[in-house]
């Protein structure tokens, strides 16, 4: 078979096992023909793309980011952009592609399914927010690095008797601050699922310190927000969409605690140092898994398919439905990580 690769949307770790896995069981075991896109759907909207073969894989196992490039670029959105992709599809013979991403790329692939193109997806995103598959490749990785901060950050805080507010990524949903949280003994974790109050933030802090222990940390997830009317924030905190700008919340967190409290204060932003650098083993081997089962879902006509992992195994489900809604911060885990706030 003729089958198109792409990888779409923020890079990830992970992202080159899943092609490596797709060119090699495709190549090896089938005799299939690789082709993989550049950037994401803009590839194959502009008729960019490479001849993929196990040779051009070597070395990619363990390297972080895309060789084949991303972006963003849903072509249902760009004017002639479906026109477009249909004629590189027909141009180029193939008989289906393979879209690796998350919610973005997943559901314009999605839409391209519903015209009847055949697809079949692999989900992608160290935020761990797609549903139906119980873990995303490059979570293990970020939610390592980010632990890897919050241990760094015990010591220095606990030395100067600061409260140490660190970043993490995580838009929508607070899976990275939970697990590195929980991982990294946080005092107190603020998720996008649960508005804070910051007067209860402030209290729990102040009471910890009056106990004798004189550092905190406290995790907050990018996307994190105020319970209404509990936190005064200036309009220009906003970006466009009306979600608090990138690096935002941590620095007005920070400056609240320290006014409210008085105790001294520091920010930390991982931003993409979590998405950057070598995938866990974890994530190496769940995205090789992803890679060959997608290869096998495309020479079963499993279109409109998405890989997920269910219970130890990779299973296929309708990418209509994991795209339906965002998997959110599970109430069991999130329980466990409250019972450590301060
Ligand atoms: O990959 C998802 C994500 O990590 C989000 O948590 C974050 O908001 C976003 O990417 C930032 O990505 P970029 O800077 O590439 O737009």
């Amino acid at each position: 078979m003729r089958v198109g690769v792409l990888t779409g949307g923020g890079d990830c770790p992970g992202l080159n096992a899943v092609i490596r896995g797709i060119v090699r069981k495709g190549e090896h075991h089938y005799g299939d023909e690789i082709i993989g896109f550049h950037d994401g759907w803009r590839g194959v909207m502009d008729g960019e793309f490479e001849s993929l073969n196990i040779e051009r894989m070597r070395g990619l196992l363990g390297r972080g980011g895309t060789t084949l490039g991303t972006s963003r670029i849903s072509p249902p959105r760009v004017e002639g952009g479906i026109e477009k992709c249909q004629a590189t599809f027909d141009l180029l013979g193939l008989d289906c592609i393979i879209a690796i991403g998350g919610e973005g790329t997943l559901s314009c692939s999605n839409e391209f399914v519903e015209r009847g193109m055949p697809v079949v997806g692999v989900p992608k995103t160290i935020d761990n927010d797609i549903d139906l598959t119980e873990r995303t490749f490059g979570f293990d990785t970020a939610v390592s690095i980010a632990t890897d901060a919050i241990d760094r950050l015990h010591t220095t805080g606990e030395s100067h008797n600061r409260v140490m507010v660190v970043e993490v990524m995580g838009r929508h949903v607070g899976h990275i601050a939970t697990w590195a949280g929980i991982a990294g003994g946080a005092t107190m974790t603020l998720i996008p699922e649960e508005p804070f109050d910051i007067s209860a933030v402030c209290e729990s802090l102040t009471r910890r310190h009056r106990e004798g222990r004189y550092a905190s940390i406290v995790v907050v997830a990018e996307g994190a927000k105020p319970l209404d009317g509990t936190m005064d924030i200036r309009p220009d905190a906003y970006d466009a969409f009306g979600h608090i700008r990138l690096g935002g919340i941590a620095n007005l967190v920070a400056t609240e605690i320290e006014r409210r409290t008085k105790f001294e204060t520091r920010v930390t932003i991982l931003g993409h140092v979590q998405r950057g650098g070598s995938p866990t083993a974890y994530d190496r081997v769940l995205s090789t898994r992803f890679g060959v089962r997608a290869i096998e879902a495309v020479h079963e006509g499993a279109w409109g398919q998405m890989v997920a992992l269910q219970s130890a195994e990779i299973v296929l489900v309708p990418l209509k439905d994991a795209i339906a809604n965002l998997k959110t911060v599970h109430p069991q885990i999130w329980a466990v990580a409250k019972e450590f706030f301060a």
